[in-house]
């Protein structure tokens, strides 16, 4: 299945998600021989797209030693071109790193969450696989993340990344902003990358980054074209609107449906402007149409925490009338401004990159959600579209599920997949780099 060649690129996906960021990798250039995945419905999309890797579907914890058993035994005495991690990062710290050191010095613990030693399983795989290169994505706060050793001891991630991978290892880690490499989303991302090959060290060592250069500015600056923008990348689209269900679903393009707005929330939306939020909304009373209604704000409380404005007003202080703007109703009847940030119901803008897509791109409510000009949230068939999945040979279907074949995943599994994964472009551009230091071809 594997053949032991030359030129065939081995890889084993740690965390691997619904494999998508692996998808782009193998498109570069490299073959996956196994998957770990703690969520089954994501194990199953691997399954789909990766019908030749041993796919593992537990927790890390439980199966270390048969990861490193099942590679050895498939791969012989090959050696491994690549091991790629991308852990959790949902318990990864928000505080500065050295405000967290000079408690810890002070004798003050900070509170660990467990999931941040999810690294040291996969520390361990890397350790005993020896792979020729090893890639670790995850947010860009990882940078401050302290975690307890083997011996109780608190240290910081990275620096723990280097001292098990030891001497025979070099690497650098950077966060990037994918924009800056032609995709149309502006998402940031902790890239840490090792190797073992003299190829690399001399590479590095020669002022060249394992990290591959950025090919956009936000600018166009440095001989580079400029961010790729929404406008750009979905401005084509058929138009869709949330009225209702004939207007929301495209008869026959794949995945270009949104859901049906409430209509309250279709007023808020239909009146909110490119680029603004729904909290800024003005009259709409024809005899009034006053424009200066104060904006919706947040700021900082007492204790430092960003709250929302909830004096923001929902009624026109000049004629009265009700403002197209986010309420809820209290228990008497009234109604008072919905709590939330400026970003809730806010509309994207045409001529910039779409913002980070995460697993609530669906609900108006949540960050910066909506279409430019239409009056809906985006489709998953767009959400594909600014996360380069398109760009791919991904499938969602068909999949293995509870011993039924499904066409194709649920739209919330697709949504937390997008959510999760490292958008396909970077991990295509990463493969290439990597293979041409490799081969030095640079
Ligand atoms: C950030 S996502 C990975 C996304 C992936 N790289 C992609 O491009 O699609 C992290 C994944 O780790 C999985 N995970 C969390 N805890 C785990 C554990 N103990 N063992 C195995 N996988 C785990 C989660 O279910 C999640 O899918």
């Amino acid at each position: 299945m594997f053949p032991s060649s030359f030129e065939t690129k081995l890889a084993v996906s740690l965390f691997a998600g619904s494999g998508i960021g692996d998808k782009a990798f193998e498109t570069a250039g490299v073959q996956f021989l196994l998957h770990n995945e703690l969520i089954t419905e994501r194990a199953n999309l691997i399954k789909t797209n990766f019908p030749n890797s041993t796919v593992i579907n537990e927790d890390i914890l439980n199966k270390e030693e048969e990861i490193m058993n099942t590679v050895h035994k498939i791969i012989g005495n090959q050696e491994l071109f690549a091991i790629i991690a991308t852990p959790p990062c949902q318990g990864m710290s928000q505080n500065g790193l050295g405000t967290l050191l000079l408690n810890v010095r002070k004798g003050l613990r900070p509170k660990l969450d467990p999931r941040n030693r999810l690294i040291l399983p996969a520390l361990r795989i890397a350790v005993a696989l020896k792979p020729k290169w090893i890639i670790f994505e995850n947010v860009s706060r990882m940078s401050n993340t302290v975690i307890e050793d083997e011996n109780g001891k608190l240290r910081p991630i990275l620096d723990l990344i280097s001292e098990y991978l030891g001497s025979e290892y070099i690497g650098e880690s950077k966060v990037v902003e994918f924009a800056d490499y032609g995709i149309p989303q502006c998402r940031k991302r902790l890239i840490t990358v090792y190797s073992k090959l003299p190829i690399a060290k001399k590479y590095l060592q020669s002022g060249g980054s394992l990290i591959p250069p950025e090919t956009h500015h936000q600018l166009g600056k440095n001989s580079l074209p400029k961010w790729i923008t929404v406008k750009d990348t979905i401005g084509d689209f058929p138009i869709l609107d949330g009225k209702n269900s004939e207007t929301a679903k495209h008869p026959n393009l794949p995945l270009h449906y949104v859901p049906i707005l409430t209509p309250e929330k279709y007023q808020w939306i239909s009146h909110t402007p490119e680029g603004n939020s729904a909290f800024n909304n003005q009259c709409i009373n024809p005899k009034c149409g006053f424009k200066n209604n104060p904006t919706h704000k947040a700021s900082r409380d007492s204790s430092g925490i960003n709250r929302a404005n909830n004096n923001t007003p929902l009624y026109c202080i000049k004629c009265g009338d009700l403002l197209p703007r986010p309420f809820t109703k209290t228990k008497d009847g009234k109604l008072r401004i919905m709590r939330g940030f400026t970003s809730a119901y806010k509309r994207m803008s045409w001529d910039i990159p779409a913002p980070t897509l995460t697993k609530n791109l669906s609900f108006p409510c949540s960050d910066r959600n909506i279409h430019p000009t239409q009056n809906r949230v985006l489709s998953l068939a767009e959400a594909c579209k600014l996360h380069t999945i398109s760009d791919f040979n991904y499938k969602w279907g068909p999949l293995i599920w509870k011993n039924k074949k499904i066409k194709q995943a649920s739209d919330s599994l697709i949504r937390e997949s997008i959510g999760e994964s490292i958008p396909p472009k970077f991990m295509y551009l990463l493969g290439q780099h990597l293979i041409n230091i490799t081969e030095k071809k640079y």
